[in-house]
């Protein structure tokens, strides 16, 4: 059996305004990734990827904290750890994160060599420069970057090379799980094409062990991951494989966000998306029984009073919904009649 390098049970985390609100943004979240695995996670803006990626590292400042549940990487409990302790032995050696202003996660003042020094240098007090050198220049050399980007500001770089360089020094601690928060949705197609190549690079080099990949595009998501987990509101509305959740999505907002135009044998290519009507509830206040009820085509009146089941409906797939398996598929089946599809 696969060795599983993130398991997480439960997690609910919350901001806690400047006047004293609290906003539940990930809400029971579980889900696991084995080694050599890449779970991707999709939503619209607002839904709780970003605070979602945060919680998991387990390093909480204000205003976020964390509330309950449990974070597990390759097996060791990381929930309720001291920030210190997680600064020190958590964050890019057991999990890495590659934030979404990717950009400007690199130090203006400071040539590249100097900033991968730093970070190798926190984690490993007797590592000599001449090894991180020697380190960083292998690593750069297996993903396409000429070693001459060692001795470069950030703002010498092009675009997608400063993008590479961001991805390079994230896994320079050879993480155990690498999350990278919508690290293409900058960049144009092609340099989106080359990030997601590095990635995979990278999962099949063993230089990370499991990856998480978030972003808006579904159909980008596709050529990525294994599984994919549909985010609403905080809560996972659906989970499952990357082709189950992409060309068969159960849960109304999956089928929503993926739009009604889906030609697999064409390929992606061809997928349209079409905007879902209204927006994401405000997590200050959320909606009684299920959050995507405003934006539903197909709500009942026992959604938005009852609450709402989470169904698994085999080999790891489960979607949170009112309505059975059945009742979906026949929901859609006379949607698509009525639309003359
Ligand atoms: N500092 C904060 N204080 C209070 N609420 C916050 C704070 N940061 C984010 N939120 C709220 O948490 C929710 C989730 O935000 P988050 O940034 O995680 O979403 P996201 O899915 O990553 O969106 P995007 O796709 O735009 O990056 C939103 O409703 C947002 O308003
Ligand atoms: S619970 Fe009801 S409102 Fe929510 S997604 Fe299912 S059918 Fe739609
Ligand atoms: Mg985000």
């Amino acid at each position: 059996m696969a060795n599983v390098m993130l398991e997480v049970r439960e997690l609910t985390t919350k901001y806690i305004t400047r006047f004293q609100e609290d906003v539940y943004a990930v809400d029971h979240v579980s889900l696991k990734v084995e080694e050599g695995k890449s779970l991707g996670i999709a939503g619209e803006s607002g839904c709780g990827k970003s605070t979602l990626a945060l919680s998991l590292m387990g390093y909480y400042f204000a205003p976020l904290h964390y509330t309950s549940g449990q974070i597990m990487i390759d097996g060791k409990n990381i929930s309720g750890m001291d920030p210190d302790e997680v600064r020190k032995s958590v964050l890019g050696r057991e999990i890495a994160y590659i934030p979404q202003a990717a950009m400007n996660a690199l130090n203006p003042t400071q040539k590249i060599i100097h900033f991968i020094e730093d970070v190798v240098q926190a984690h490993d007090l007797y590592v000599t420069k001449k090894d991180i050198y020697e380190r960083a220049r292998i690593l750069f050399e297996t993903l396409g970057l000429p070693a001459e980007v060692l001795q470069k500001y950030p703002v010498e770089l092009s675009g997608g090379m400063k993008q590479r360089t961001v991805i390079a020094v994230s896994v320079l601690l050879v993480p155990k799980v690498l999350i990278a928060d919508e690290p293409s949705s900058a960049l144009d197609v092609t340099s989106q094409k080359m990030v997601i190549k590095m990635l995979r690079k990278l999962m099949e080099g063993g230089l990370i062990s499991s990856m998480i990949f978030i972003t808006h595009e579904l159909p980008l998501l596709y050529n990525v991951t294994d599984d994919i987990m549909v985010m609403y509101a905080g809560q996972i509305v659906e989970k499952g494989t990357a082709h189950e959740a992409v060309f068969d999505p159960l849960h109304p907002y999956s089928k929503g966000l993926m739009g009604s135009i889906i030609v697999p044998e064409k390929g992606l290519r061809d997928v349209k998306l079409t905007a879902i009507p209204g927006v994401p509830p405000n997590l200050k206040n959320p909606p009684m029984g299920c959050r995507f009820a405003e934006r539903c085509k197909f709500v009942r009146p026992e959604c938005t009073f009852s609450s709402v089941p989470v169904r698994e409906v085999g080999n790891g797939r489960m979607y949170r919904c009112v309505l059975s398996e059945d009742q979906l598929r026949e929901a859609y089946a006379r949607e698509a009649h009525k639309n003359g599809k």
